[in-house]
């Protein structure tokens, strides 16, 4: 079916208490992976295309692999911009049919994150499409524990970045750090509660790699409604394909050695759809297939042409 917009999942997620699985899309074998494993499980999910993929693959390219594995595909499939970094990546995303935004301006100060925000806000909704925001700082593996906890998301000051932006889904900084290789980390879930019970719109938690299972099940039951994967799937790939390397030194058909790296990568994601309580959940999802809602502002006419 065509692209789908990430509004509507992540609402029915919100409402019945479970996350829809964004993961990331880098090539061709793991797009089949994860579209792939949403088929079987019977799950929404979201294809997420950041900066680093961009540059590697060319985004021309990626989306089209992205766009057509949907249409081949039998259960809602989101695009999503992952960390956008400025509004002309959003603008190029959006100029790509992506059905859903990203711009990540945790690393700014407050005021330029929400003007920035804001402005990308706008122009997406002019589209129909939606936008996630970053507020607090999710780090990178290697940052100190003080560091960690000296970028967490703040409650109030979501409440006013949100209000302020019109962000429609919020990345919160509760304890996870982006590609750690161990599922050692635990999530500061009371902070997770504090911020849904401020904003009424979906919290997206990132680094869920390093997370422990049972710490992303709990954040999910207090407000977080889409997931981001993407170390962890990586390193299933590259193991299984190391191990075939090995078992096989002299083949050169790569198709061959990238066959059994994309089936363990694509259990890796049916595992984590059926954490993230997503499996089976393709009914109630919305209209998802109705068009994009337009701005208020816009004014599409539908009289006579003179
Ligand atoms: O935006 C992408 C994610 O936050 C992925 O993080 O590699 O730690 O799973 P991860
Ligand atoms: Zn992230």
């Amino acid at each position: 079916m065509p692209l789908v917009r990430s509004t509507e999942l992540l609402q029915h997620a919100r409402a019945a208490r479970f996350a829809v699985g964004a993961f990331n899309a880098d090539n061709m074998e793991i797009v089949q992976a994860i579209v792939e494993a949403a088929c079987e499980e019977r799950a929404p999910v979201i294809l997420q295309v950041s900066g680093p993929a961009i540059r590697y693959a060319g985004l021309a390219l990626l989306t089209g692999i992205v766009k057509t594995a949907a249409a081949e595909a039998d259960v809602p499939v989101v695009l999503h911009l992952d960390h956008g970094d400025s509004l002309e990546q959003n603008v190029l995303a959006l100029r790509a049919g992506f059905t859903s935004l990203m711009f990540d301006g945790s690393r700014l100060p407050y005021t330029d994150n929400v003007a920035i925000t804001k402005q990308i806000a706008h122009l997406a909704h002019i589209a129909g499409v939606p936008v996630e925001a970053e507020l607090g700082k999710v780090l990178h593996k290697g940052a100190a524990p003080e560091d960690v906890a000296g970028a967490l998301t703040d409650p109030d000051e979501a409440a006013d970045f949100v209000a302020r932006t019109g962000c429609d889904s919020l990345a919160v900084a509760v304890g996870s750090v982006h590609a750690m290789t161990a599922q050692e980390a635990r999530l500061d879930v009371e902070r997770v509660r504090a911020i849904a019970t401020r904003v009424s719109i979906p919290l997206v938690l990132h680094g869920s790699s390093g997370v422990q299972p049972e710490s992303v099940v709990a954040a999910i039951a207090e407000g977080v409604c889409k997931v981001n994967v993407s170390t962890y799937i990586k390193q299933t790939f590259v193991a299984e394909l190391r191990a075939a390397m090995d078992a096989s030194p002299a083949e050169v058909d790569f198709r061959k050695l990238f066959a059994p790296a994309r089936a363990a990568a694509k259990e890796r994601v049916r595992e984590k759809l059926r954490l993230f309580g997503a499996s089976g959940r393709i009914s109630g999802t919305g209209d998802f297939r109705s068009p994009p809602t337009l701005h208020p502002g816009v004014h599409i006419p539908t009289g006579d042409v003179e």
